[in-house]
């Protein structure tokens, strides 16, 4: 287990922990770590998404932002990091635009480097110009916005902006979609509690 994945994971929820969700305004706790009961694989793992050609972008961009010292970890912990997508989405699944638009490194969950049941935590990269569509899942969710310039949508409602800083709630079923618009959007996601990554209603 490595003690810099455990730094980065410790100062990003503690980063959650002094901000209340934007729209709700609740103050969201670190979930206590639950030990893994269903050993599973629900990421597809690579090393080669599309996606991670703007990586270095997303950083330079969180380095100017509320969270640059986050920022600055993610950087710090890269050779860590194993990039992946939800193994349930597949070209016949999802579009081939959002497979090229985003990836995910989970540094703590069923198959990620530190493994558990609870939380299902790590770092979402959407490239410049795209769209992760209309989606639900029955955990409740959370994610910490780094990078400037991207809009939420819930509830299929309006979008609006998001900044970095920015903490969004996602209840349990609730609809949510994000787009970005000229740079790209990194942000620490986690689910707050177990659930079934397979089971992604998009
Ligand atoms: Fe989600």
């Amino acid at each position: 287990m490595s003690e810099r994945l455990e730094q980065l994971i410790d100062m990003a929820w503690q980063a959650v922990e002094a901000r209340v969700d934007i729209t709700g305004k609740r103050r969201i706790r670190r979930p206590p770590t639950e030990a893994l009961r269903n050993p599973r694989i629900e990421s597809r793992f690579g090393d080669d998404f599309a996606a991670l050609a703007e990586l270095e972008r997303a950083l330079e961009i969180a380095a100017d932002g509320e969270l640059a010292q986050l920022a600055q970890g993610v950087a710090s912990a890269l050779g860590e990091f194993r990039w992946s997508q939800n193994a349930s989405y597949t070209e016949d699944t999802v579009s081939r635009e959002l497979l090229d638009g985003y990836t995910y490194a989970p540094l703590t969950g069923p198959d990620s480097p530190i493994r558990c049941e609870v939380p299902l935590a790590g770092f979402l990269l959407m490239t410049a110009h795209s769209h992760y569509r209309d989606h639900r899942h029955e955990a409740r969710e959370i994610y910490l916005v780094l990078t400037p310039g991207s809009c939420w949508s819930l509830d299929s409602g309006d979008w609006f902006d998001v900044k970095p800083g920015d903490l969004i709630f996602h209840d349990s079923w609730q609809m949510h979609a994000m787009r970005t618009a000229d740079e790209p959007l990194l942000a620490f996601a986690a689910w707050i509690e177990s659930g079934d990554r397979n089971s992604i209603e998009i």
